[in-house]
């Protein structure tokens, strides 16, 4: 008799646990998780970090500047495209295509731009090391604005001057003839190379301070777009307050348990973590691709004039650490993307830094297939991979943005 109990008791321990699990879901986290699904919230979220580099990212009236030049198409060469073509504020700041589409198709996908402010590094490759550095990027690239600096620099004088001169001080004295509007070292076109070498080093450092200005009032105005709690951030208010009743009608008993795979057996949370579900670093998923990520980004980030250590950073050395001290193993990071934040990843199809997997499904599948250096989860039944969508769709909630 005692034989046989002991040889069912693991069944009858299993179905109390299921009973138990069905009557209370919440009691079912232990401490440490605990810990853990709180760390996840936006309640455990800092203050936005201070860019020593952009002594202009906390004001407001740079950030009301930078909405106006965000959505201002002049700053394109056909006059279509504005940050806003690419960055859509009703889907997350993105655009649902797979390859982003200005004046041409760039190679990647739009990224969202939610807590952007809250990373060290820009693009899936982090070549820039600021939010200012990096919004100035696709104003010269032939894809995105397909325009220049010194282009920027007339629109200011001509269209801005009272608004950037409020922020940022008087305008330098430039003209057509001391700045030809073709000017420029960043745009690949060797023309517009040579006339920028033309110019006289004074009146190219004045175009470059008006251009990195526009970046740090873009700055300013993207780091004010921000998540708000979603149904997730409620459950988990609601479990820390010991309420099970309200936690169990915010979260159904599915993506409780996809809450439970993300931060256990599946491993997401290695690197989906934080309230924002990024750890900001570079990882390589096993997608087949040819574009070497990071390895190409690290020395872009270093030669770049507009970084921390650059002439146009109101940072003092010693304060840009994440540059000083990056690493610059080349062959760690072949092939390696930023993780992308989860947040409001439901409602911005396709996916990956190429859009290559066109739902979170095909996301969810391509995980449970990959076995890549740094992830494998080959022990995903079906039903898991739906408690996981589940979960991640938890994670949507509309933004504020100024
Ligand atoms: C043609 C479409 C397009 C336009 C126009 C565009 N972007 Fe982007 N944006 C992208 C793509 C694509 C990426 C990722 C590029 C990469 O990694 O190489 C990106 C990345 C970013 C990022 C990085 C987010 C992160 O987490 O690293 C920010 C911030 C951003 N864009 C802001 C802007 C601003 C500001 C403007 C206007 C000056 C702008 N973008 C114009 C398509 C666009
Ligand atoms: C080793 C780090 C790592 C682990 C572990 C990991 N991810 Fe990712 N995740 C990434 C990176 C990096 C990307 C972008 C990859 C790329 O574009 O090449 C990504 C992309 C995604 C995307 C697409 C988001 C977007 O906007 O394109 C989703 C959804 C996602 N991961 C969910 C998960 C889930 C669910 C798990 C657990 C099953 C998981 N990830 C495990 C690093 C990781």
């Amino acid at each position: 008799m005692l034989k046989k109990i002991l040889t069912i008791l693991p069944a009858i321990l299993f179905m109390a646990g299921l009973v138990y699990a069905e009557t209370d879901p919440l009691q079912a986290w232990s401490k440490e998780e605990l810990t853990t699904i709180r760390s996840l919230s936006l309640a455990s979220l800092p203050p936005l970090p201070k860019d020593p580099s952009n002594a202009y990212a906390a004001d407001p009236k740079a950030a009301e500047f930078g909405k106006k030049l965000f959505f201002d198409k002049r700053f394109s060469a056909n006059k279509k495209v504005s940050c806003a073509t690419c960055h859509i504020p009703a889907i997350s700041f993105t655009d649902r295509l797979a390859l982003a589409k200005g004046m041409g198709r760039t190679t990647r996908r739009t990224m969202p731009l939610i807590g952007s402010a809250y990373n060290a590094w820009f693009f899936w490759d982090g070549r820039k090391d600021s939010l200012w550095s990096q919004a100035i990027g696709p104003i010269e690239s032939s894809v995105e604005h397909g325009f220049t600096r010194s282009m920027c620099a007339h629109l200011i004088l001509d269209k801005y001057r009272t608004e950037y001169e409020a922020i940022f001080g008087s305008l330098p004295k430039i003209d057509h003839a001391s700045c030809p509007p073709k000017a420029s070292p960043g745009t690949g076109n060797p023309a517009a190379a040579r006339l920028w070498n033309s110019m006289k080093p004074a009146d190219r450092d004045s175009v470059n301070r008006i251009y990195a200005n526009i970046g740090k009032a873009l700055a300013a105005y993207v780091s004010r777009i921000l998540p708000q709690p979603s149904a997730f951030d409620k459950y988990v208010e609601a479990v820390a307050a010991n309420d099970p009743g309200t936690a169990a009608k915010i979260m159904g008993r599915d993506a409780v348990e996809g809450l439970r795979l993300f931060i256990g057996r599946a491993k997401c949370i290695n690197c989906h973590n934080g309230p924002l579900f990024t750890n900001s670093s570079f990882h390589h998923v096993g997608l087949d691709s040819p574009d070497r990520g990071r390895a190409e980004g690290i020395p872009k980030v270093l030669a770049d004039e507009f970084n921390c250590l650059g002439r146009y950073s109101d940072a003092k050395p010693e304060q840009c650490l994440e540059l000083r001290f990056i690493d610059r193993d080349l062959k760690k990071y072949e092939g390696t993307f930023k993780t992308p934040t989860l947040r409001n990843t439901a409602e911005r199809p396709p996916y990956m830094h190429a859009g290559q997997l066109k739902s979170l499904r095909d996301v969810l599948r391509f995980y449970r297939m990959s076995a890549s250096r740094e992830t494998d989860h080959p022990d995903l039944e079906d039903e898991d991979l739906l408690k996981l969508e589940a979960f991640l769709r938890t994670l949507s909630s509309p933004l504020s943005q100024p």
